[in-house]
């Protein structure tokens, strides 16, 4: 599937900076498609992508350290304009002839920016904040070149080149430390690029509908639904295109959360009016997990179950209807297709670690991936237009395995109706104090352990359940959310109140690293 050519691009080359999906990012806010490329990506294949800006990105290296990752010195004489950030600023003045002074005074984190003007600070205070992180610096910007901008350790924060589209700026316009950054951005890529702002939900909604028709033609497609928000936006979107061609397939493997799978299988039939088979399947797990308690098997097990579901209803699906099935809908995203160092041209690959377990690689479906060239929040912005309700888009991350991992030790009907109760109500109260689109995750933990307590003047002698709320931007790292007290208190006071057999509550103070956000 491939939407490139609807809208104009700009292309973020890679020099390995932590940031280049930041930048991207940033890019995208201002309505413009913007895709990273590897740092050694060829003059053909940028010309072929018609981008109609270059930003080259931060990196860790030092223009002249031995090795260093270069830019292709024909990248400047493309008539495309470029924006190079940190790194890319000083490889772009090294290439052209400036200087660039090793360990010239380093700078990290906010300093005091002077502009003097120039087309990047149009409309924008000449004094401000910025975000830096660098040893190097230019010393001497090349011909044609006029500095722009400095603070009190670095001469040439910015410099210019307007007659050949050329920008340089040290600090990072990406990162919320630089408050203008985003603003910056815009100038460049709407002043300097002349991009029209054609990338919107809208406007993406409407590609990629169209791409999908393309794909599709008249075959049919089913779709596996997990409840998060990337199956379903994919499912709304490739309903939208095909209509009734497509069924979703919803295996409940028992391990939702309390009234997820009802929830889930309402939106889909009653509001969206979309064709769905719901598997119950609770038993069929339940049966395969006995007596396992080994984390990696419990995944094994599910993953395997789930496809072998899967596969059976979807050859059921398939033999009703003449027309047979030829494609599967994914939900996989653009980060995802970075990491996999893939590009959004080529073909697609089946990700084994995708979701619950993965999909089988024997499977013969084609895939359909409307969600390939987005980020989750766009995702998230694309599912809200398309009307999707809020419970759906703005979802806590969820794991496959759902409470199989969060029950530590062997899972049992009796076990999944503790954890379950326990995270309904960690749920209810977070929302309740209007916390849960702020945190990453939050959800209740079952440790098979028992400890003594003492309810009315009776010993008690059950299990703690462990409360886990986290902050985090990808799930990479995680700090532990610092919750309020009061609302830690009501949540412990409510699950022993009303979860018999949970005698005691704590509170996970772990970040990741050094621990995981799930406990399995
Ligand atoms: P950890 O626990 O490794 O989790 O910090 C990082 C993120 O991944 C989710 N997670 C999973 N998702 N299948 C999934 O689809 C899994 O087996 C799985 N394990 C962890 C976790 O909820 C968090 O968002």
């Amino acid at each position: 599937m491939k939407i490139q050519g609807d809208f104009d691009t700009v292309l973020v080359v890679d020099f390995g900076a932590q940031y280049s999906k930041l930048i991207a990012r940033r890019v995208r806010e201002c309505h413009v498609l913007s895709e990273i490329v590897p740092h050694d990506v060829s003059l053909e294949e940028i010309t072929r992508r018609r981008p109609k800006g270059i930003i080259l990105s931060g990196g860790p290296s030092s223009v002249y350290e031995p090795g260093a990752p270069a830019a292709n010195p024909g990248l400047f004489d493309l008539g495309i304009p470029v924006l190079g950030i940190c790194y890319g600023h000083q490889l772009m003045a090294s290439s052209l002839g400036g200087e660039v002074a090793k360990g010239a005074g380093g700078e990290f984190g906010r300093a005091d920016l002077v502009a003097t003007g120039g087309l990047l600070f149009s409309d924008l205070p000449l004094e401000q904040t910025v975000w830096m992180s660098h040893n190097d610096a230019v010393v001497e910007v090349p011909e044609g070149f006029q500095g722009i901008a400095s603070t009190p350790v670095c001469p040439v924060a910015a410099m210019e080149d307007v007659s050949r589209g050329l920008f340089g700026v040290q600090f990072h316009p990406e990162v919320v430390h630089t408050p203008m950054g985003t603003r910056l951005i815009r100038n460049f890529v709407h002043s300097a690029c002349d991009c029209l702002p054609g990338w919107t939900s809208a406007g993406v909604i409407e590609a990629v509908v169209e791409a999908i028709r393309k794909q599709v033609v008249d075959a049919r497609a089913v779709c596996g639904l997990s409840g998060g928000v990337d199956s379903s936006v994919a499912a709304a979107l490739v309903h939208k295109a095909i209509g009734d061609q497509l069924t979703c397939i919803f295996v409940d493997h028992g391990m939702m959360r309390a009234g997820e799978a009802e929830k889930v299988v309402d939106t889909f039939q009653r509001h969206m009016a979309i064709d769905l088979v719901h598997v119950k399947a609770q038993d069929r797990f339940l049966a395969k997990l006995e007596g396992v308690s080994e984390p990696e098997t419990k995944r094994k097990i599910i993953g395997n179950e789930f496809i072998r579901v899967f596969e059976e209803v979807a050859a059921e699906v398939g033999a009703a209807d003449p027309t047979p099935i030829r494609f599967l809908v994914q939900g996989t995203l653009y980060p995802d297709v970075i990491e996999s160092g893939g590009t959004t041209d080529l073909a697609s690959v089946i990700k084994t670690h995708h979701n619950v377990g993965g999909l089988p690689t024997d499977m013969t479906f084609e895939l359909v991936e409307p969600l390939r060239h987005l980020f989750k929040d766009e995702v998230r912005r694309i599912g809200e237009e398309l009307g999707l309700p809020e419970e759906m888009v703005w979802r806590q991350p969820y794991p496959g395995p759902g409470l199989a991992v969060r029950i530590i030790g062997d899972i049992t009907a009796e076990r999944l109706d503790l954890v379950r109760a326990a995270d309904a109500i960690v749920l209810e109260e977070i929302k309740r104090a209007g916390m849960y689109r702020q945190l990453w995750q939050s959800f209740a933990v079952l440790l098979t352990i028992r400890s003594v307590g003492v309810m009315g003047d009776q010993r008690s002698y059950g299990h703690p359940v462990v409360i886990r709320a986290v902050t985090s931007e990808d799930a990479m790292t995680a700090d532990w959310a610092k919750l309020d007290y009061e609302l830690l208190g009501r949540i412990s006071s409510r699950i022993i109140a009303e979860v018999p057999g949970i005698n005691r509550v704590a509170y996970d103070i772990t970040s990741k690293p050094p621990g995981t956000i799930e406990w399995e």
